[in-house]
């Protein structure tokens, strides 16, 4: 199930923003997803409704508006971008750019953003040859940012020249090509327990755990965003599957073990699933009940650790196998213990203790436990914390195997 390509469409105050109309047409036709930011001076050349209605999306104007910062947030228009497109930049818009101000919601939204941008200028010809315009392109190029370079002809000032903003159908081309570049992650399997698991008692009862499943399937999502071929094994949960090549849902942890196997070889595995220790030895196959005698007494035995049997795998180990530890007390040593015990290769460990709410929240505050180092990351939403996770999966595995 592939994901419409996710383009966020900056418009500034150029008299071609008229044009970025029939290019956010053109782009839906083709089944892309596009979220606009209309800047001031974009805000006096088209209206926000005339983008809404074209984008079927909210337009978002400013920075520091209560209501987009709790319903999306500046940082998560950043990050839900497959492709940041500027059309058209103004003269003044590209200076900004190349200063790396952050003073209203767009320039902020192109400093946080880590997908590819994508610029079509539009400004008088005198303007684009402008020395100080030179140098603003240049210094923009040099930071990876990419151009769709305006054309020739009859400009609105009347003079003729270079300046005109490139036809909406050569910008789709661009955003075409950049979005059929290869991404970190592309030829890459991988591996993702989430969730948590049910291990039955009887036919009705089970012990399960307070694992919603959102960190697992936010990883899993994260790595297919970036081109990961992702097979998602998951014990119950309420979250939507994220878009994945595989999903296999599980019940227990004999269930996900069997999926996990199945799903390999795969070049790396997160185990994110909160993985019941212990299952009932003997599974009533009747409904114990309340006249049936006094309160039952359970004999347990051990499942099998999914992690454990990944990282220590004779034959067919993932090249990177990642655990998950939540503990209390002192979260780091306990989690480096439990890297070495388990030979996996890293582990993100994050506190539970009471004062937390990491299960079912939105929120995380975790340590990447590494062999070589243990790192506090800040306090994240789940998916920032997945994001920054593939991004770190994906330098690992272009480093040479033993540079890890
Ligand atoms: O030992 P502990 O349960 O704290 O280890 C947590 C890590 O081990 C997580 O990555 C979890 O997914 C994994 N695990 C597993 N199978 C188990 C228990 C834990 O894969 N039976």
């Amino acid at each position: 199930m592939a994901e419409p390509p996710r383009i966020l469409l900056i418009v500034t105050g150029g008299i071609a923003a008229y044009k970025s109309l029939d290019l956010v047409r053109r782009l839906r036709e083709r089944g892309a997803r596009v979220r606009s930011i209309l800047t001031r001076g974009g805000s006096e050349m088209v209206t926000p409704l005339s983008l809404a209605a074209l984008s079927g999306e909210k337009v978002y104007q400013e920075l520091f508006s209560l209501t987009d910062e709790s319903e999306m947030g500046h940082i998560r228009l950043a990050r839900d971008a497959d492709v940041v497109v500027v059309a058209p930049a103004t003269a003044d818009f590209l200076a900004r750019m190349a200063t790396g101000l952050a003073d209203d919601l767009a320039t902020t939204v192109l400093l946080a953003t880590t997908a590819p941008v994508l610029v079509a200028p539009a400004m008088n010809v005198q303007m684009w040859a402008h020395p100080a315009t030179r140098r603003n392109v240049a210094r923009l190029r040099s930071d990876g940012i990419r151009f769709v370079d305006p054309g020739s002809g009859d400009l609105a000032c009347g003079e003729e020249g270079p300046g005109r903003m490139a036809e909406p159908i050569d910008i789709v081309g661009a955003i075409e090509t950049v979005l059929a570049q290869p991404k970190p992650l592309h030829n890459v399997r991988a591996l993702v327990t989430s969730g948590p698991t049910f291990e039955p008692i009887d036919p009705v009862r089970y012990f399960g755990n307070r694992s919603s499943g959102k960190q697992g399937h936010a990883i899993a999502a994260a790595l297919a965003r970036r081109g990961a071929e992702v097979t998602l094994v998951t014990g119950p949960s309420a979250q939507p599957p994220p878009p994945v090549a595989t999903l296999t849902e599980v019940e227990t942890a004999e269930e996900m073990l069997a999926a996990c196997r199945q799903a390999l070889p795969t070049d790396i595995a997160v185990c994110a699933a909160a993985v019941a220790d212990w299952k009932v030895k003997a599974v009533r196959t009747q409904k114990l009940s309340r006249c049936d005698g006094p309160p039952p007494r359970y004999e347990m035995e051990e499942n099998p650790d999914i992690l454990a049997q990944l990282a220590q795998a004779a034959a067919g180990r993932p090249r990177l196998v990642v655990g998950f530890a939540a503990e209390t007390g002192d979260v780091v040593d306990r989690a480096r213990a439990k890297r070495e015990r388990k030979q996996c290769d890293w582990i993100v460990a994050n506190d539970v203790s009471g004062a937390s709410d990491v299960f079912g929240g939105d929120a995380n505050t975790v340590h990447l436990i590494t062999p070589e180092a243990a790192e506090t990351w800040p306090r994240l939403s789940k998916d920032e914390v997945a994001d920054r996770l593939a991004e770190r999966i994906a330098d690992a595995l272009a480093e040479p195997a033993d540079a890890r």
